[in-house]
């Protein structure tokens, strides 16, 4: 659709697509946005692994399946894990044989250690991710070792995925804040996201476990981390506890992010991090991004589709903003 460009002077008058007008318009302001953005959707995994009943293995396949169909680049399937730990992601094998893999579609899962790839790899996965912390606490309550002790462990990981050709997303907890430790320092976030970026991940998703960080946070740690990761190589992973994640994301795509983690129906928490609402709704990311001009390819109506099912499977009202006000209009 065309339109006519009135920038904020007052002086230009071009003609221009819509998503060229607005970032146009963003640009003059002196903030670039991305073309595309792509969105890996942690629904499944994230969004599922706290939920105290079990949520049958079919209901995860099905949700999969109608994410995949909404178009979804990345969906983040389920864990290898220790059923002991997390019990909600025990059904792992099932998912990774029941899912129908969509073509182009990557569906990573988590894996803490080499037990865990080598029963991935088993299972059918072609992209794992490791998950380290900046916060030496969080690192014991979640996995059970020191942020050090962790980064051995996921050297060994990322050396047998190279060997066997898997790919390896890397993650950092807690980047914002720790519930255990409170403030957490730029410079820690920086030198985690430098290793796992050195042994050989190809994206580092930084994580606001506990959705406690504002958008000054975000661009004093994005500005310490890009010092020792290319941009192209990282990705936000936001949790909306404080009502921040939205204004978190925008901040990071303004300083050249364009991978944004988040879950269908803002479903999410995380075990070990008591009081750390969902993770941002795919919905309200898809929303914005495509209210921005930025591309993402997915359909958002049959993302709401797949919301409305998951949260009719758990008897849950919908986190998302855009699916309630959706539903009343
Ligand atoms: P541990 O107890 O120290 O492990 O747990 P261990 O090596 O001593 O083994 C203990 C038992 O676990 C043994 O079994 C092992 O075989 C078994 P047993 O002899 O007692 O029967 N075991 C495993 N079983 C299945 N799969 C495995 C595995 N490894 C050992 N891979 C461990 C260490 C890492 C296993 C444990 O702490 C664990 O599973 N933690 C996972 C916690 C988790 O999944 N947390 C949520 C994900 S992180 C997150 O949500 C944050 C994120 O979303 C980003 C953000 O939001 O910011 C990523
Ligand atoms: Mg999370």
């Amino acid at each position: 659709m065309a339109a006519v460009v009135r920038l904020v002077n007052g002086s230009l008058g071009v003609r221009l697509g819509r998503r060229s007008f607005v970032r146009a318009v963003a640009a003059s302001a002196g903030k670039s946005l991305p073309e595309k953005v792509k969105i890996v959707e942690v629904g499944p995994r994230d969004g599922l692994q706290n939920e105290k009943t079990i949520v049958p293995a079919e209901v995860k396949i099905c949700l999969i399946d109608m994410l995949s169909e909404a178009g979804l680049p990345v969906i983040e399937a389920t864990s290898f894990v220790s059923p002991k730990w997390v019990p909600q992601m025990a059904d792992q094998v099932e998912v990774m044989k029941g899912i129908s893999k969509k073509p182009g579609v990557n569906y990573p899962v988590l894996t803490p250690n080499l037990k865990g790839f080598q029963a991935a790899v088993k299972a059918g996965a072609t992209e794992v991710a490791i998950f380290g912390a900046a916060s030496e606490l969080f690192s014991k309550k979640n996995i059970n070792c020191s942020v050090e002790e962790s980064l051995q462990r996921f050297e060994e990981v990322a050396k047998a995925a190279k060997e066997q050709g898997v790919a390896v997303r890397g993650y950092v907890s807690c980047v914002l804040g720790c519930p255990y430790e409170g403030k957490v320092a730029p410079g820690k976030v920086a030198q985690v996201a430098k290793r796992l970026y050195a042994m050989g991940c190809y994206e580092i998703s930084l994580g606001d476990t506990t959705g406690v960080g504002t958008p000054g946070g975000m661009i004093e740690m994005l500005e310490a981390v890009k010092h020792e990761v290319p941009v192209e190589a990282l990705a936000v992973h936001c949790h909306d506890t404080y009502g921040q994640a939205l204004a978190n994301i925008l901040v990071a795509l303004q300083m050249g992010i364009s991978v944004v983690d988040s879950s269908v129906a803002g479903l999410g928490g995380c075990p070990y991090a008591q009081g750390a609402s969902g993770n941002v709704a795919t919905e309200d990311v898809v929303y914005m991004l495509h209210g921005l001009g930025i591309q993402t390819g997915v359909d958002l109506a049959k993302l709401m589709d797949a919301g409305a099912f998951i949260c009719q499977s758990l008897n849950r009202r919908t986190s998302s903003k855009v699916a309630q006000a959706a539903c009343k209009l």
